[in-house]
């Protein structure tokens, strides 16, 4: 059995369904996102988990104990919110050392280990400051050091950097992997940011309206989306109906055709291939994301920036050639 089960969870808010027969697991030691549009139930199923919200059927199986009998306080798990939530008139050491008072850990105990879990998360120079002498980042990572020092049987984050500009997230979220994986920590970790949870994942939970779309790692989330909404959540997908891919693929199709956009390729010499023109292109950093149209049918193809190409103007007329082996028939 996995450390974490959870097993036909179900939620309703009054007459509203939140989300329907939840049934995921992770291993000991795990980083397990959950990933899904806004609205879909993630946050939810996290207070599910950690006691917050009381379900109305189901298992959640910790290390082989049902939790749900248990109060928040009895289960040994941590969360981390979007909101900082610290106590604004206590220090970051008096912060992170809240839970340990709670527990009655003896002082010098307790000192040694709130120093400790400081330093992981490189504030120990910040011990005797206020939540309002602090950065954002910084509030996010007391906060991560203070569910940390409880040494919880899990760990539960919700879109802990959802509030961080890019740069800083980046830094924190390859911070929060990196002690994730000293300390074998299991977590559940929740954002509707694919590329978030492509790069930090062992393992993707992607949900969709209350449901399980699929769950597998980033790679085959990437590559094989079971269905229309997961490839067109994951990986940017072109999404086509039969008729259009029929006409542009010059094949029959019997349901919708997925193709990535890193799989098309634009070219000046018109014998190459299908004749497009460019509507519209966006820079993203390394990459080009072109937006053409191709007999009526308008395809996203994005392109390696590279300094010694060119870029295509608005109304290009261009050669489109598509990568038949990354043509996928999805549900
Ligand atoms: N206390 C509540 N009472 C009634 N409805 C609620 C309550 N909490 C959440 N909901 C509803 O449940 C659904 C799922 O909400 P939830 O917060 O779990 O979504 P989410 O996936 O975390 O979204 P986001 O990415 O925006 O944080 C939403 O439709 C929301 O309006
Ligand atoms: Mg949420």
């Amino acid at each position: 059995m996995s450390f974490l089960s959870v097993e036909r969870l179900n939620k309703s808010f009054g007459d509203t369904r939140v989300f329907h027969d939840i049934d995921f697991a992770a291993e000991r030691g795990e980083f397990v996102t959950l990933l899904g549009p806004s609205g879909c139930g993630k946050s939810t199923l996290l207070r599910c988990i950690a006691g917050l919200t009381s379900v109305d059927s189901g298992r959640v199986m910790l290390d082989g104990e049902d939790l749900v009998p248990l109060s928040p306080q009895k289960r040994g798990i941590a969360m981390v919110f979007q909101s900082y939530a610290l106590f604004p008139n206590m220090t970051v050491e008096q912060n992170v050392a809240f839970g340990l008072r709670m527990q009655k850990v003896p002082s010098a105990e307790a000192r040694q280990r709130v120093d400790e879990v400081l330093q992981m998360v490189e504030l120990s120079g910040f011990a005797e400051r206020y939540p309002h002498q602090l950065s954002g980042g910084q509030c996010q990572r007391v906060a991560l050091a203070r569910s940390l020092v409880t040494r919880p049987r899990l760990l539960l984050l919700d879109e802990p950097l959802s509030a961080l500009d890019a740069r800083i997230r980046k830094h924190l979220r390859e911070q929060i992997r990196r002690i994730q994986q000293e300390l074998q920590l299991t977590t559940v970790f929740v954002t509707h940011d694919q590329e978030e949870a492509l790069t930090l994942s062992d393992r993707i939970v992607l949900m969709n309206a209350g449901r399980i779309v699929q769950s597998g790692d980033a790679e085959t989330l990437y590559t094989a989306p079971r269905d229309a909404f997961a490839a067109g959540f994951i990986g940017n997908y072109n999404l086509l109906d039969a008729q259009q891919a029929g006409k542009l693929l010059g094949r029959s199709f019997s349901g919708q055709v997925a193709i990535r956009p890193e799989s098309l390729r634009l070219s000046q010499d018109p014998a190459d291939g299908i004749a497009v023109q460019v509507l519209a292109h966006s820079l993203l950093g390394n990459v080009i994301r072109y937006r053409v149209e191709a007999d009526g049918v308008e395809l996203t193809v994005d392109v390696l920036n590279r300094s010694a190409d060119r870029l295509y103007p608005a109304g290009s007329r261009l050669a489109l050639t598509i990568d038949h082996d990354s043509i996928r028939e999805v549900a």
